[in-house]
């Protein structure tokens, strides 16, 4: 109750910078919903074009990652304050591609998730098991474990204002949806760590969002359910059906 609902498209690897505000004239009559916080996470070099193609819209503008110094001999990567700067609002850290292929580790994720509340950029933390601790009956301890370590050092207040993704990874680009029970079920286990973590106040104010295949046709059961303040979408989120999910 209470909580404002927010839908967040990651776009991954796509879109060159062209391509990317040709997407943002697209998308913007389409996903103009003022009862919803609508973010585009866009690859790095898009940035910037996007921040001015969304300007004077609801759009707000996130980063896909970022590092966790604030500056220095660390090619390849982008600092927090770069991202200020060109006006980024969210972050999404610890994805389970990162994790997966770039080898982020809780702990890089919670050094993360600290130095954006630093710079008040709005951390998106990505949970999520696969479908090995799922079948295994341990996706709860592994979910639990991701929360708690991500989350050293950070303050109720800063819990309460981030948003944590629920990405289970067999859903993940695959097609295969998790199911409204099963989405709910860990979204609200969630809560429960939060609550356990910070107390009722915090968990009942912190956003949980859903994401693996969100689509047209599953955003409004997925988006109904108690514990699920809305989605972060891959794939849909590259084409018109983002502005149906947005007001879905
Ligand atoms: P898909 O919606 O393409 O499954 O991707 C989900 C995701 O990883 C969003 O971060």
């Amino acid at each position: 109750m209470g909580r404002r609902r927010i839908v967040a498209g990651n776009w991954k690897m796509n879109k060159t910078p062209t391509e990317a505000v040709a997407l943002v004239e697209e998308l913007k009559p389409l996903v103009k919903n003022d009862d919803v916080d609508v973010v585009f996470c866009v690859p790095a070099i898009d940035i910037i074009p996007v921040v001015e193609a969304a300007a004077g819209t609801n759009i707000k503008v996130g980063a896909e990652n970022m590092y966790f110094e604030d500056k220095g001999a660390y090619t390849g990567e982008t600092a927090p304050g770069m991202l200020v700067d060109a006006g980024v609002k969210y972050v999404i850290i610890g994805h389970s591609e990162r994790r997966e292929y770039f080898k982020e580790t809780n702990e890089d994720i919670n050094k993360k998730v600290l130095k954006a509340f630093e710079y008040d950029l709005i951390p998106i933390m990505c949970v999520g098991e696969s479908l090995d601790q799922r079948e295994q009956g341990i996706t709860m301890d592994f979910i639990r474990q991701q929360v708690k370590v991500g989350l050293l050092g950070v303050t109720a207040e800063q819990a309460a204002s981030m948003v944590i993704a629920y990405e289970p990874i067999w859903a993940i680009g695959t097609g295969k949806t998790a199911t409204t029970e099963q989405a709910q079920e860990v979204c609200a286990a969630i809560r429960v760590c939060i609550c356990e973590l910070y107390g009722e106040e915090t968990a009942e104010a912190i956003r949980i969002q859903y994401g693996g295949s969100v689509n047209t046709k599953t955003a409004s059961d997925l988006f109904a359910q108690a514990d699920i303040d809305g989605g972060l979408v891959g794939g849909a989120s590259l084409k018109a059906d983002f502005g149906a999910i947005v007001n879905a």
